[in-house]
């Protein structure tokens, strides 16, 4: 493989995915489709050599955009969505459009030309778990999606899927928890609390903060999805995970506290409709058919690093902020 067409390469999961296929596979052409919607900051693929890394702006459900791109291309990695839950419940259609109707556009092509193709998606496909369940979700956890984000990504699923058994699709998917890293966007919640704090604000839970979500760092799931694209076989779900549940207090204490401040100087504030309670992941499949670990197993060390880059790079998430906490306010969260 040499040259690869990743959608929404310049978002927060896809651009940090473009910079490791960078760094560990130099002889590889890297082509961007990204419509640079409000969640894209301009500087996320900055400082990448031009040469190597091409961005076209342009939008997935473009048929004529996406079979010209995937006919010069070798593999596609399709990361490009509306991801924000709170958006979904505001605004449901950009989700459908994105989410499903450019899913689709993306498989035609790749079925038409034959390409190589891997579809990016989450745990919030399967719902969620009680807070006392021991199980996890596996690759056989039936599909029961909570809110209009995540039930269009289960029907993108489901698209790629049946493309595979009634097309011969050469597509492999993944579900992965929930990320953090740096490039994340402000309305996202380890960074929206990161930057409160360093305004001099209180963290804000949603409801009693006892939702759990199981963290995974963004180079973690780079790795994954390389091994996925490299070693998976066609047609297999993998799940991505690495063991980091932690509920939505425990979080906000822990950056609170590495940032030097009271652990409980936080406000509870309206919950989310519909809120999932607890995500987590089994990964047992990929670790032992693929040989894929996570390198960082430290959340308290992956969180501070994060924590660091916000305080590190201002000028990148400071114009988002106000937009951002103004769409909170109305919403009393
Ligand atoms: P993001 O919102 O930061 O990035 C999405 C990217 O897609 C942006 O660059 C945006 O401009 C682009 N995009 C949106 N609509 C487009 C369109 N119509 N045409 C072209 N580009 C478009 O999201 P993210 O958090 O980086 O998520 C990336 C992918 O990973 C999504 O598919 C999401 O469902 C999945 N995912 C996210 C997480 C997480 O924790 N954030 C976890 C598991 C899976
Ligand atoms: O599980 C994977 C999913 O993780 C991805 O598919 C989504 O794209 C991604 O956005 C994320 O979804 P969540 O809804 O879990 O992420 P969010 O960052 O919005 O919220 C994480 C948890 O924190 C959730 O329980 C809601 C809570 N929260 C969120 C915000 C923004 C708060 O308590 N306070 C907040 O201010």
């Amino acid at each position: 493989m040499e040259k690869v067409l990743v959608t929404g390469g310049a978002g927060f999961i896809g651009s940090n995915f473009v910079r490791y296929l960078y760094r560990v596979r130099p002889n590889w052409q890297i082509t961007v489709l990204d419509a640079l919607t409000y969640a894209v900051n301009k500087e996320n693929l900055k400082g990448l050599d031009e040469q190597r890394v091409s961005l076209v702006l342009g939008n997935i459900c473009d048929q004529a955009l996406v079979d010209k791109l995937i006919a010069e291309t070798d593999a596609v990695v399709h990361f490009a969505a509306e991801s924000h839950n709170d958006n979904s419940l505001q605004s449901p259609w950009p989700f459908v459009e994105t989410n499903i109707i450019g899913t689709f556009r993306l498989i035609e092509a790749a079925r038409k030309h034959g390409k190589r193709f891997h579809h990016i998606s989450t745990d919030e496909v399967y719902g969620d778990l009680e807070l006392s369940d021991p199980q996890k979700f596996t690759e056989t956890t039936a599909y029961n999606p909570s809110s209009p984000y995540s039930s269009t990504k289960a029907g993108s699923d489901h698209l790629v899927r049946a493309w595979v058994r009634s097309f011969g699709l050469k597509a492999t998917l993944s579900n992965c928890s929930n990320n953090y890293g740096p490039y994340q966007h402000v309305e996202k919640f380890i960074p929206r609390q990161v930057t409160e704090v360093l305004l001099g604000r209180q963290p804000k839970l949603y409801g009693q903060g006892q939702n759990v979500r199981d963290w995974i760092h963004t180079e973690d799931h780079s790795s994954a999805v390389l091994t996925i694209l490299e070693k998976g076989k066609i047609g297999e779900t993998y799940l991505i995970g690495a063991n980091g549940e932690k509920n939505n207090k425990e979080v906000v204490e822990l950056i609170l506290e590495i940032l030097g401040k009271d652990s409980q100087d936080y406000e509870h504030v309206n919950d989310r409709p519909g809120h999932d309670l607890r995500y987590a992941i089994d990964s047992t499949k990929l670790r032992s058919e693929l040989g894929w670990q996570p390198k960082y197993t430290d959340f308290r060390a992956g969180l501070s690093d994060t924590i660091e880059w916000y305080k590190q790079n201002e000028t990148w998430w400071k114009p988002q902020k106000a937009i951002t906490e103004a769409k909170y306010q109305e919403l009393g969260r």
